[in-house]
């Protein structure tokens, strides 16, 4: 999937949030955003994926305009902030119920997904019992299981322990190889400088060089 932000603002109140935002992203490769909290990161993240309108300016996406030709990106998997998730259901209700949108991966393969995150699928604990390194796997879980063409992942390593940390990194590096788009961000440097071709900074919600 190829992503073209062109000359992209978003202004909140008085505030300027995005400004004036050009960037490209295709397929093949793992993009990181760089900044400091509050520098719009999560806001970049969210016009990629149709979350926000501009004030000026647009994204396309393989060709077709965002709020305009198409809504959002079509094979989408997103993880932005905290994954909205139901609080009183289990993991693998959870799940099944965001796969029961699309229909496109069967239960079995969740269950699949849950045991290599070192979930049980037959825990009968709600997830708001979970920990927040648990949410944050089947966060990720949702965003990968119906093996999308984009991955736009806000801090996806936060609260997960050493060895999930690394089999995400694998499982985003074969994502890759299957020419998927995928973007995200991080605050540790080893997690950019392990997985991403191309590294953006953003400083006060604009593109910055290094
Ligand atoms: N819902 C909102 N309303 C107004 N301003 C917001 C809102 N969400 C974020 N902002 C502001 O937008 C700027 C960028 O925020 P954000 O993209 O969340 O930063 P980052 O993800 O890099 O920490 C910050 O100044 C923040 O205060
Ligand atoms: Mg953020």
């Amino acid at each position: 999937m190829r992503i073209e932000v062109r000359d992209y603002t978003k202004r909140i109140g008085s505030a300027t949030v995005l400004d004036n935002i050009n960037a490209i992203f295709e397929s093949n490769k793992v993009y990181g955003l760089v900044g400091v909290n509050g520098s719009g990161k999560t806001m970049l993240l969210r016009a990629l994926a149709g979350l926000i309108r501009p004030n000026e300016g647009k994204v396309i996406v393989d060709g077709q305009e965002l709020n305009k030709d198409i809504s959002f990106p079509n094979s989408m998997g997103i993880i932005i902030e905290t994954p909205d998730l139901l609080g009183h259901l289990t993991g693998l209700e959870n799940l099944k119920m965001l796969a029961d949108i699309q229909r496109k991966v069967s239960t079995e393969r969740i269950c699949e997904l849950m045991e290599t995150f070192g979930l049980d699928p037959k825990d009968k604990r709600v997830l708001r019992k979970y920990s927040l390194g648990m949410k944050q796997k089947i966060g990720i879980i949702q965003a990968i299981m119906e093996d999308p063409e984009l991955l736009i992942l806000d801090e996806p390593f936060n609260a997960l322990d050493r060895e999930t940390v690394e089999k995400v990194w694998g499982i985003l590096l074969e994502f890759k190889k299957k020419g998927k788009t995928i973007i995200l961000t991080s605050h540790h440097k080893e997690d950019i400088d392990n997985l991403c071709d191309e590294v953006l900074f953003m400083e006060e919600g604009r593109l910055v060089l290094p």
